[in-house]
């Protein structure tokens, strides 16, 4: 098989690596990809929003599976080009993906089937939305610009004055461009967060291991709001009990939800859950792979990622047993020193060659490339996600941390408590 992996992070790293080990599949391409993808994958230069001509690119070289990594191509309508023109692809249709892309779509599903999730209104008007704080808002509360907004588009507000500000930047300023023409103001909740991904097919629903984020930029969750500076799999706090609650009143009733709304869902659910007092509630959903969730689910899968995929495009998943290993892995981000604000680009880095024949350690880059001598130079903010894993989640926290010192460069930044929690489970 021929397989094109679209996107260029360490999720599609990952992806990249997990499709590696396919006995399926005798090419990769990615697109655009990175320098480490490169290591499992042709890297072609196509943007991620040029969906024509990926799908030349795909039809010409005879892909057999293309696999869409990110949530912009997804919520634009990439699979729906694909399908068109014949070509097999796994993610949701453009009318699915609106389960992410739209956070007032999603809201408003939740309440129309039931789905626990935090209270709120949909605003477009940015008056009335004032006026609601004014008269009948308890804080702290929460703002959500409706569109994707690169995981920043929420805001927590402890006070009117604060919210007042928000509504002006997400409504009026248009901080997040068009994203914020609609607005999600919703109930703060208080709880651990835990992330679960799933594999869907339009009706069946298997749910891989669950995974924990770290989004805030520094120690202790202080700081901004990131794409993500670390994750751990499993979550001890997602117990069996937890799991059957969201078995029955979350995971199949989207699907199921979906579905009923003519837009049946194929492709990767992720549910971003909060633990709370009153049970688990969906915070947000996911059309893709989570992202550094990706780089602690996969090295811990059991399947052949190939099999899965084209059970959920086929509609076939019902007949796949979805297994992990027994075992943990943490994911520290190695980013760029002033990220998400301000970084620089193009340094050097050293000691990639240290997780060479290393089965429980991983180097997934997200932000790099190679400088004209062949040297690998940063590239983003994110710049590396160190996977290890180990027999359990302390074992995998210590194995990772160690090899966070394998690599240098020379503003290399990262948080020291990804994991920290596990210590108070
Ligand atoms: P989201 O993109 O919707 O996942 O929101 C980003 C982050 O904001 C979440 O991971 C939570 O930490 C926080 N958050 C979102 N919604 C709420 C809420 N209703 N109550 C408390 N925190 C929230
Ligand atoms: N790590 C969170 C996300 O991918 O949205």
């Amino acid at each position: 098989m021929k397989v094109l992996i679209v996107g260029s992070g360490g999720r599609e790293h990952a992806i990249a690596w997990s499709v590696s080990k396919s006995p399926k599949v005798d090419k990769i391409y990615c697109a655009p990809g990175n320098a480490g993808i490169s290591e499992f994958a042709e890297c072609v230069n196509i943007g991620a929003m040029e969906f024509e001509k990926m799908a030349d690119f795909a039809e010409k070289q005879e892909v057999d599976l293309t696999i869409i990594g990110m949530d912009d191509p997804l919520v634009g309508g990439v699979v729906d080009v694909f399908e068109e023109r014949g070509l097999k692809v796994f993610g949701p249709r453009k009318n699915a993906a609106i389960l992410e892309g739209s956070k007032a779509f999603s809201k408003d599903l939740m309440k129309k089937y039931n789905i626990p999730t935090a209270g709120y209104e949909n605003f477009d008007d940015p008056e009335k939305a004032m006026e609601y704080l004014r008269t009948e808002a308890r804080f702290p509360i929460v703002l959500k610009a409706d569109g994707l907004a690169l995981g920043k588009g929420v805001l927590i507000c402890n006070t009117l004055e604060e919210a007042q500000e928000g509504v002006k930047e997400i409504m009026e300023d248009k901080k997040f461009g068009s994203a914020g023409n609609t607005m999600v103001i919703e109930e703060f909740m208080t709880g651990r967060e835990v992330s679960v991904l799933s594999f869907v097919d339009g009706k069946t629903i298997k749910t891989m291991t669950s995974a924990q984020d770290h989004k805030r930029a520094m120690d202790g969750d202080q700081g901004l709001n990131t794409g993500g500076m670390g994750t751990f799999s499993p979550s001890p706090f997602y117990t069996e009990e937890v799991d059957a609650f969201c078995r029955k009143y979350i995971y199949q009733p989207t699907v199921d939800a979906m579905a009923s709304e003519g837009r049946p869902f194929k492709g990767i659910i992720f549910f971003g859950l909060m633990l709370t007092a009153d049970g688990p509630k969906v915070l947000e959903y996911n059309a893709r792979f989570g992202d550094p969730e990706a780089q602690v689910v996969l090295p811990r899968m059991k399947n052949d990622i190939i099999e899965v995929m084209e059970a959920c495009v086929d509609g076939t998943l019902d007949q796949i047993d979805l297994q992990f290993e027994d075992n943990a892995a943490v994911c520290v981000v190695l980013a760029s020193e002033g990220y998400p604000v301000k970084y620089e680009k193009g340094i050097p880095m050293y000691g990639f060659e240290n997780f060479r024949d290393k089965n429980e350690y991983f180097c997934f880059h997200a932000g790099t490339k190679f400088d004209e001598t062949g040297r690998f130079v940063t590239n983003g903010g994110r710049v590396l996600g160190i996977t290890a894993t180990g027999r359990d989640l302390k074992e995998a926290r210590k194995n990772a941390y160690e090899a966070t010192e394998w690599i240098s460069f020379s503003n290399k930044y990262m948080r020291h408590d990804i994991g920290k929690a596990i210590d108070e489970a």
